[in-house]
């Protein structure tokens, strides 16, 4: 059934051809890359889940297809305060989150992001963090990160606020960022 289904597809470029729009709608949410005006933005609060439901699911989608950790709103050009992230093969969706404390030790990680293609760079952040966000259920919940999941929350709830993870890079990793961004 399948295989017939398949060399239709094949044999009728006019087939083809007319289902193109189809996939156009049903293909990943597109991300914007440095240096759009978006990333800069501090984005708004949510009201609630409701509002930003449809963009959630096409948030873990876009996620899911281009195999990433974490992906903030702005970066696909929705400035408000959402974000999600990947734990083991789950996918979570926090909203107006807000880190309440930060541990004093630090840990440095090679940092890349989807809207920096091909560019990865040390980044020094706090090891433990305590966050405040509103999770998909509606509730306002109180988590605990650390290590890895402590700079994926901190690279995310930065983005929230414009922030990026190479503002603090020295002049010439930065032509280095730029260079890679250029070669793209
Ligand atoms: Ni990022």
């Amino acid at each position: 059934m399948e295989k017939t289904k398949n060399r239709g597809f094949l044999e009728s470029k006019a087939t083809f051809e007319s289902l193109r729009p189809c996939f156009l709608v049903m293909s990943k949410l597109q991300i914007k890359t440095y240096p759009d005006n978006v990333l800069r933005k501090k984005a708004d609060e949510v009201d609630g889940v409701e509002e930003v439901e449809d963009l959630i699911k096409e948030m873990k989608e876009t996620l899911r297809e281009v195999e990433g950790v974490g992906l903030a709103a702005p970066q696909v050009g929705v400035s408000k305060q959402v974000f999600v992230v990947k734990d083991g093969h789950d996918y979570f969706a926090f909203m107006n989150p807000e880190i309440v404390e930060r541990g004093e030790e630090t840990i440095t990680t090679k940092e890349g992001c989807l809207s920096f293609p091909d560019f990865w760079t040390d980044v020094e952040r706090s090891k433990r963090v305590k966050i405040e966000a509103l999770t998909e259920n509606g509730e306002r919940m109180l988590l605990e990160a650390e290590g890895i999941g402590a700079v994926v929350f901190q690279h995310e709830i930065d983005h929230l606020f414009g922030k990026l993870f190479i503002d603090e890079l020295g002049f010439l990793k930065r032509a280095k960022m730029k260079l890679s961004l250029l070669l793209k």
